[in-house]
């Protein structure tokens, strides 16, 4: 922690590029529990950013490189880049891809590991948003309040900067509103939430995503565009 530096402000990369447009705003994807949703979310997100006209970049932070494979076969309506970190002296180059994303795109998804590296660190620190997807399962939520505490000693370390963070029912069967209850109960802005749906695992084997194999009015379609809806409500307000 000690060891990351303070990141520029936002508008200096979108400056630097010397273009007069907004900097681009970077959404990560974060939870300590694995399997939680963070690569199908990141993924069918910033397809729907893309989709919706914004030029929109995914970068895959997790060693696992689960969403550039995804979209290894063919390319997804979001452009897909791996950006693992190798070792950890070179955290400050990691860094500076990040941030000079912000130049070249309006919205940068970030698909991040389970588990409290400098890479998560890194992340909040950069991030203008943060989603915490999970089930309102026990186990899932004890993991949730631990990366809302790391979460929070990060907002500490940006006090000019507020961070917002949405928590993100996902894989939500029966009521949504009995998980949206008890995940606000963990003190953070409850997103809409996201169904279980085997689609989700269909667009993963089909290397596409949810809205091209999946019509409009099907119920995970219309949550993730309400999502996408939350998200962008959200990036507006910062
Ligand atoms: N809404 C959903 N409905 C049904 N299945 C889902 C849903 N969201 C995710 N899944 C499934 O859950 C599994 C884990 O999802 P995913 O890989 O996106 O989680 P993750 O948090 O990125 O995992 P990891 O921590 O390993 O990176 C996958 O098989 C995926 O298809
Ligand atoms: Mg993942």
């Amino acid at each position: 922690m000690n060891a990351i530096l303070a990141p520029d402000p936002p508008e200096a990369a979108a400056a630097r590029a010397g273009e007069g447009r907004p900097a681009g705003k970077i959404v990560a994807l974060a939870n300590l529990k694995g399997g939680v949703g963070k690569t199908s979310l990141a993924v069918n997100l910033a397809c729907a950013s893309a989709v919706a006209g914004a030029r929109t970049l995914l970068l895959d932070a997790d060693p696992q490189q689960s969403a550039r494979l995804w979209a290894s076969r063919r390319p997804l309506p979001a452009e897909v880049r791996a950006h693992p970190l190798e070792r950890e002296e070179e955290l400050g180059a990691w860094l500076e891809v990040l941030q000079r994303a912000r130049s070249t795109h309006d919205r940068i998804y970030l698909d991040l590991p389970a588990a409290l590296t400098s890479v998560t660190t890194a992340a909040f620190l950069l991030a203008d948003l943060v989603l915490v997807p999970t089930s309102a399962g026990a186990l899932e939520c004890h993991a949730t309040a631990r990366t809302l505490r790391h979460l929070a000693r990060v907002r500490a370390q940006r006090p000019r900067r507020p961070l917002p963070a949405l928590l993100v029912p996902n894989r939500i069967e029966g009521r949504a509103a009995r998980a949206q209850r008890r995940l606000a109960a963990l003190g953070e802005e409850v997103a809409p939430a996201v169904r279980r749906s085997g689609r989700i695992e269909a667009a993963m084997e089909a290397a596409d995503w949810v809205g091209a194999i999946t019509p409009r009015l099907a119920g995970i379609s219309r949550d993730l565009r309400a999502l996408h809806r939350a998200v962008e409500a959200r990036l507006a307000a910062c």
